[in-house]
């Protein structure tokens, strides 16, 4: 390969709000790469329950807890998730894949970005056993209906649902 891949990684996502099923998946990647910028985008079909600055608020409090934090970026983007992987000098995209569910839209949207952008891959990675069963949706369902989510999201989202749903 001429051009030396400088190994910095975008996760993206809606993380709306991020979860420790996410920072499973951030702790792993930073065991592999020296840079993980977190992407919050927006997709579409979901309507978020915080706003995308909010969201990077509780992102970049979440990573905080990491010891190497300092090599977790966190940005908020908008338009082509490859465009944005190019201007930041990513070789790679990082998604997570908790169930064989996950597999068949993950596969489309990661042929799609290679469609659209030869030069990126896509790198799946497996979280912890323990998360498998997290969604961003089941976290704000549980915590609407006063459910105890303190377990299984960082502090700081804990904090913010509580606030959010007045429980
Ligand atoms: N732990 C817990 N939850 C996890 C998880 C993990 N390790 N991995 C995935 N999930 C959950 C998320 O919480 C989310 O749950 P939700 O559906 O309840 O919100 C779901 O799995 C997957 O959503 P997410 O990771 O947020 O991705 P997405 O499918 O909503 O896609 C973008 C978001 C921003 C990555 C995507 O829309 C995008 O790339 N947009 C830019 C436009 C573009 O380039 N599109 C692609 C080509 S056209």
């Amino acid at each position: 390969m001429s051009k030396i891949c400088k190994k910095i990684v975008i996760y993206p996502g809606t993380f709306d709000p991020i979860t420790n099923g996410h920072m499973d998946i951030i702790k792993r990647a930073l065991k592999l790469f020296d840079t993980i910028i977190v992407a919050i985008g927006e997709n579409p079909a979901k309507k978020a329950l915080f706003s995308k600055e909010e969201r990077l608020f509780l992102v970049k409090e979440a990573i905080k807890e990491l010891p190497e934090h300092d090599r977790v970026e966190v940005e908020i983007f908008s338009g082509l998730l490859v465009d944005f992987a190019k201007k930041k000098s990513a070789c790679a995209i990082i998604r997570g894949l908790r169930a064989v569910s996950d597999f068949e839209y993950e596969m489309q949207l990661a042929l799609m970005n290679r469609k659209l952008s030869n030069s990126i891959d896509t790198i799946f990675l497996i979280p912890s056993l323990k998360w498998i069963f997290l969604s961003s949706s089941i976290i704000k369902e549980a915590a609407k209906l006063g459910g105890k989510i303190d377990d299984l999201v960082p502090t700081i989202v804990a904090k913010k649902l509580k606030e959010r749903f007045n429980f």
